[in-house]
């Protein structure tokens, strides 16, 4: 069976761009493959400054893929610092991988304009230790946003170059993208992102949620209610594209047409992505309830990742000679 293999860092709670764009499908893929999905701690480190937030952060995190749909029973959840055999592959992969095809992947170049005072070499070598993620597992498949295809790239190029040097080993992971694959941020920006403050967490409140969406740029052009607007630049509009289908027809007539405003436009917005998230909200709730439960599913998904990653890493040893 083929596998698929994907990870969310565990730097805050999860958003709607995660969850469409790419926890979506962790969920829909569950039935037909062997699954194994991640909370990769090590991966945060490479932009925390402190890591005080950071075991609150991967059980927040356990919550929010529990209750989107992620099933143990189904697939392997588990944290990346827990299945310590990635530290030593992560390692390997650092001997075949030259800088610079790393020096140019454009999430290092924007995070090094982010945070000049602040480039490691762990983040550097961030997708090195994403190539060791995806091949520890053999994954086949990897579900992701579109804004993570060059660091996919990446791990097709060290794995062909690993395969080539020690013999056939690992798959060349392919990418799944959802039907959504990069949403957008509330001001307009072309990603919804934690660090852009533009996005809205799964768990927020109904009225949270209200608050964040009113708050959303739409239209610059748009000043009055009696002025057309232009739906196609409109990030609100695309939003409910996703959590509107029925609606989303007459939404963009209405607006072209200066029939509904941004406001109302807004508050129709935030009721139907309310709607949406409604059973997440409260499935999250009820698995809150249980935290010695979470801790157990975290243990028990160690436990059936690390005897995989063992098999692969006395392989690997075996190939190179050590
Ligand atoms: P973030 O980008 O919020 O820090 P991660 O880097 O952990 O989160 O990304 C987790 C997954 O969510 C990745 O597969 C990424 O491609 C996807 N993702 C994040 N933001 C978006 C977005 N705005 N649109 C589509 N997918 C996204
Ligand atoms: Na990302």
């Amino acid at each position: 069976m083929k596998r698929v293999f994907s990870g969310v860092r565990p730097t805050g709670r999860l958003h709607l761009g995660n969850y469409l764009g790419a926890v979506k499908n962790y969920v829909a893929l569950q039935d037909d493959y062997e699954c194994i999905y991640c909370v990769v701690d090590i991966h945060a480190l490479t932009t925390l400054e402190e890591t005080d937030a950071l075991k609150e952060n991967i059980y927040e995190m356990m919550l929010d893929l529990l209750a989107s749909g992620l099933d143990p029973k189904k697939c392997i959840l588990f944290v990346q610092s827990q299945v310590p055999e990635i530290n030593e592959l992560f390692t390997l992969f650092g001997m075949i991988t030259p800088l610079s095809w790393l020096l140019r992947v454009p999430t290092f170049k924007e995070k090094v304009r982010m945070h000049p005072d602040n480039v490691n070499y762990g983040l550097v070598g961030y997708p090195v230790l994403q190539a060791a993620d995806i091949s520890l597992y053999k994954a086949d498949l990897v579900p992701v946003g579109v804004d993570q295809l060059p660091h996919l790239e990446l791990t097709r190029e060290i794995v062909r170059r690993f395969n080539e040097k020690f013999g056939d080993t690992f798959p060349e992971a392919q990418a799944r993208l959802t039907n959504f694959p990069t949403v957008v941020g509330l001001d307009g920006k072309d990603k919804m992102s934690k660090s852009l403050n533009n996005h809205i967490e799964l768990a927020l409140s109904e009225e949270e949620t209200a608050k964040k969406v009113m708050s959303a740029v739409t239209d610059p052009a748009r000043q009055y209610k009696t002025d057309p607007g232009h739906p196609d630049i409109c990030n609100v509009y695309k939003l409910h594209n996703y959590f509107s289908p029925q609606a989303v027809a007459q939404i963009a007539d209405d607006c072209r047409n200066a029939r509904i405003g941004c406001v109302q436009c807004k508050r129709a917005l935030a009721e139907a992505i309310n709607v949406y998230l409604r059973p997440i909200r409260a499935k999250r709730s009820k698995l809150a309830e249980n935290p010695d439960e979470i801790y157990r599913i975290m243990a028990d998904g160690a436990e059936r990742a690390g005897a995989i990653a063992r098999e692969t890493i006395d392989e690997v040893r075996r190939k190179m000679n050590l």
